[in-house]
């Protein structure tokens, strides 16, 4: 379905709708930016306590166009997005498709910041699955608006990337943290906090990590609401939790820097028992933990909302293959990702498709 709407602010330069659109700025850019996995502390950093996350190395690479059209066109065949066009300046609402919204309400918010001066085509494309909980969303909001800044020469440094991202997820979605829009931006292993928000990398290099997918899309907005509303009800015992958790990150931080892994799986231990007591943990979830508990993994726990989408495990060799097996025995999908992969970037050298 097309939709056309009018660009917001008006007509077009003259020359640029001749199809002149300046001598100096390029025509096109490409830009990726990594999924993640979260691997202490999630939930908890809703609630301004700290988390630890790694980007992965699958990613989302965006191409993006100035066109001389005004208008916002949209190719996100990933998320079931073929052909979308809307006004530069259009509120993602719920007449915008799904897989659309992101990208809709990351252009309103950079043409409102910094003004988009032309049309723009914008074509996605993932390395990994919608489905996967590994922040499409997040990295693809961070991918579009890193790539208008250089497509229009606009300096923005890494702070104010985070800031406008976390209010595109925010008119998006109302609920988050940002630390899926940390991991993008900056890469690498962060301990996050999310006032400011604070970065603290972290090199986790050689972390026996495995990660399996239990084939249940969870949706993360309705889960943090779940929390929310326990808190409601049981206020005291939900922000005892979280403190317990915070400083379990902290202890967290310490034994992956030491790079000690019995520490490591005991505190993933102990962080899948607290995200069991907020109720988001699953039995889907649950078989694959305990599975690979059994088949000798130091630690297990659930990554992201809960729910569904991924558990993690620790597991150095010679038990590796064990608990792979083990997983996959259990109805869980491995997926062989490399933790600490580099954030968002130009990738000057992607063919435009
Ligand atoms: O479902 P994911 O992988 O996006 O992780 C959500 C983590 C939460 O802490 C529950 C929410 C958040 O935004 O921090």
């Amino acid at each position: 379905m097309l939709i056309h709407s009018r660009i917001d602010g008006g007509p077009l330069p003259e020359a640029m709708q001749n199809g002149w659109t300046g001598a100096a700025l390029e025509n096109r850019v490409v830009v990726s930016a990594p999924g993640k996995l979260m691997l202490f502390g999630e939930h908890g950093v809703v609630y301004q306590r700290p988390c630890i996350v790694t980007a992965v190395d699958q990613r989302i690479r965006v191409y993006v166009e100035r066109t001389g059209t005004g208008f916002l066109r949209i190719e996100a065949p990933n998320v079931g997005v073929n052909e979308y066009e809307a006004g530069i300046g259009s509120v993602a609402d719920s007449g915008t498709p799904k897989g659309a919204r992101f990208i809709v309400a990351a252009v309103r918010n950079f043409d409102r910041r910094y003004g988009v001066r032309s049309g723009v085509t914008i074509r996605t494309k993932s390395e990994f699955s919608s489905e996967f909980g590994f922040g499409s969303s997040s990295a693809v909001t961070v991918a579009v608006l890193k790539a208008l800044s250089e497509l229009f020469e606009v300096r923005i440094s890494n702070d104010e990337l985070f800031g406008l991202s976390y209010r595109t997820v925010l008119d998006v979605q109302a609920v988050g943290s940002g630390f899926d829009l940390a991991a993008a931006i900056w890469g690498g292993t962060l301990c996050f906090r999310s006032a400011g928000p604070k970065i603290d990398p972290l090199d986790i290099e050689g972390l026996p990590l495995i990660v399996g997918y239990t084939g249940v899309k969870a949706d993360t907005a309705s889960l943090v609401r779940a929390v929310a509303d326990l808190r409601t009800r049981y206020k005291n015992l939900t922000d005892r939790i979280f403190d317990i958790m915070a400083d379990l990150v902290e202890q967290a931080r310490e034994a992956l820097v030491a790079r000690d892994v019995d520490s490591l799986g005991a505190l993933m231990n102990i962080n899948q028992g607290l995200l069991d007591s907020l109720g988001v943990n699953s039995l889907e979830l649950s078989r694959l933990i305990y599975a690979a508990r059994e088949a000798g993994a130091t630690g297990a726990k659930l990554s992201g909302a809960g729910g569904g989408d991924c558990m993690i495990a620790l597991s150095p060799e010679p038990r590796r293959q064990f608990v792979e097996e083990a997983i996959e025995s259990a109805g869980g999908k491995l997926l062989g990702i490399r933790a600490g992969a580099p954030g968002v970037q130009r990738d000057p050298d992607s063919e435009p498709w």
